[in-house]
């Protein structure tokens, strides 16, 4: 054997993945807990609450049997797909026929990988939301794609851009990404600006995916519409659920994509190379969850309702700007101007280092969330208050230090 290290070398998409962020603020918090530190964790839309019981009973109860052990039905079980096509007709009056235009996926964002994958490569352009929830990006960044990205902001304003871009560029964007409600800003969107899309899309020759991860995590009374609901709409884009955030089942790994039979063909195509599908013990529970379990949603929607208000509270009365959000499972807050100077990486790595608290730099979704942070509810209330009380002091302390001139930068 040689002396000299072998050459690992990387191919050359992995040079336009930057190192994930999240990553970085989660190895910081590790770090403290196997140090013994108690990090209240507000940075990472991880549940922490359980899955409902009787998802949980299903899942061992059809874990045991030695057939879920074989191989599952790759796409997904006819019954949980139809389960979802139910759903749909239910809850927003769609029809899918609950096969062609239904497949399982290992989460939303499996599905929405691979299907960047298959839909898109070098040459093809995607419009994506800024800021945005990392994976929006770079689906279409391994595919090869060129991302261009449309602040978000009123529906009228975030038409405009499109519209604009569409007739600028040639060839025009092959895909609009979209999010609603949005991570991490918490933007929503009305069933009249999907309509507006579809017909965009339509005029303009593009196709569209939307992220519907946070469909049943809203807040007084408000219902989330779904991108399927706009005439048209599935001639021309698909929507991607979770089982994670409705359900706390985010370890569990269960998604699916509706809507278009052509482009869910494609990421059946592409997933038939990739993986053979999800345990067959977790699609039964999750039949289970989509059809028993309407009540622990609403229960964990209360709960969640709770903590924003607690967390809302708690940082309007330290001076800070606060919109109370009406879906997902965030707070999307401006920093102070005093500390916003320091970047959001740099203030979430004081809060860490300085109050034990982690929460998410804005920075991690793109350039545009610069200045911002988001602030997860999956910690309880209790703890929510300790976190607040723990920044206070952090600030105070900072404040003090500035005032001296002795404030220096906290390092990772
Ligand atoms: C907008 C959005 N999409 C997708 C996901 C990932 O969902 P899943 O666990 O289904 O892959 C998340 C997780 O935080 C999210 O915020």
């Amino acid at each position: 054997m040689s002396d000299k290290p072998h050459k690992i070398k990387y191919a050359e998409r992995m040079q336009h993945l930057p190192p994930y962020l999240f990553g970085m603020i989660n190895k910081i918090k590790m770090e403290k807990r196997w140090q013994g530190e108690d990090v209240i964790d507000l940075g990472m839309g991880n549940p922490i609450d359980p899955a409902p019981q009787q998802v949980t009973e299903k899942l061992c109860q059809v874990a045991i049997d030695p057939k879920s052990h074989r191989y599952p039905e790759a796409g997904g079980m006819k019954n949980l797909k139809r389960e979802i096509g139910l759903y749909y007709r239910e809850n927003y009056g769609v029809e899918l026929n609950g096969a062609d235009d239904v497949i399982c996926t290992i989460g939303s964002k499996e599905g929405i990988s691979h299907l960047c994958l298959a839909l898109l490569g070098p040459g093809d352009t995607v419009l994506v939301p800024a800021p945005a929830f990392p994976i929006h990006v770079y689906a279409a960044v391994i595919a090869g794609a060129n991302v261009l990205r449309v602040s978000l902001s009123s529906e009228e304003q975030f038409l405009k851009q499109i519209h604009t871009m569409c007739r600028s560029l040639c060839p025009g964007p092959k895909l609009v990404m979209l999010n609603y409600p949005h991570n991490p800003t918490g933007t929503l969107a009305t069933r009249e600006f999907f309509q507006e899309i579809v017909k965009m899309a339509r005029q303009l020759d593009f196709m569209v995916i939307n992220d519907f991860a946070y469909s049943r995590v809203t807040y007084d009374g408000y219902v989330a519409p779904s991108f399927l609901e706009a005439e048209g709409s599935l001639e021309v884009g698909v929507e991607f659920g979770s089982f994670s955030k409705s359900y706390n089942m985010a370890g569990w790994r269960l998604g699916y994509c509706v809507g278009n039979q052509k482009m869910i063909q494609g990421l059946a195509q592409i997933k038939g190379y990739y993986d053979y599908g999800i345990f067959s013990a977790i699609q039964v529970a999750g039949i289970v969850a989509m059809r028993d379990c309407d009540d622990t949603i609403s229960e964990q929607v209360a709960l969640y309702q709770k903590r924003r208000d607690v967390l809302c509270e708690g940082l309007t009365r330290m001076g800070w700007e606060v919109e109370i959000p009406k879906a997902g499972m965030f707070l999307w807050v401006k920093i102070p101007r005093l500390y916003s100077q320091m970047g959001s990486v740099q203030f979430a790595i004081e809060m860490m280092e300085r109050a034990n608290v982690a929460v998410a730099p804005g920075a991690g979704f793109g350039q545009e969330g610069e200045g911002y942070l988001r602030l997860a509810l999956v910690e309880n209330e209790n703890r929510i208050r300790q976190a607040l009380k723990q920044m206070r002091r952090a600030m105070a302390e900072i404040d003090r230090e500035m005032a001296a001139g002795t404030f220096s930068l906290a390092t990772a």
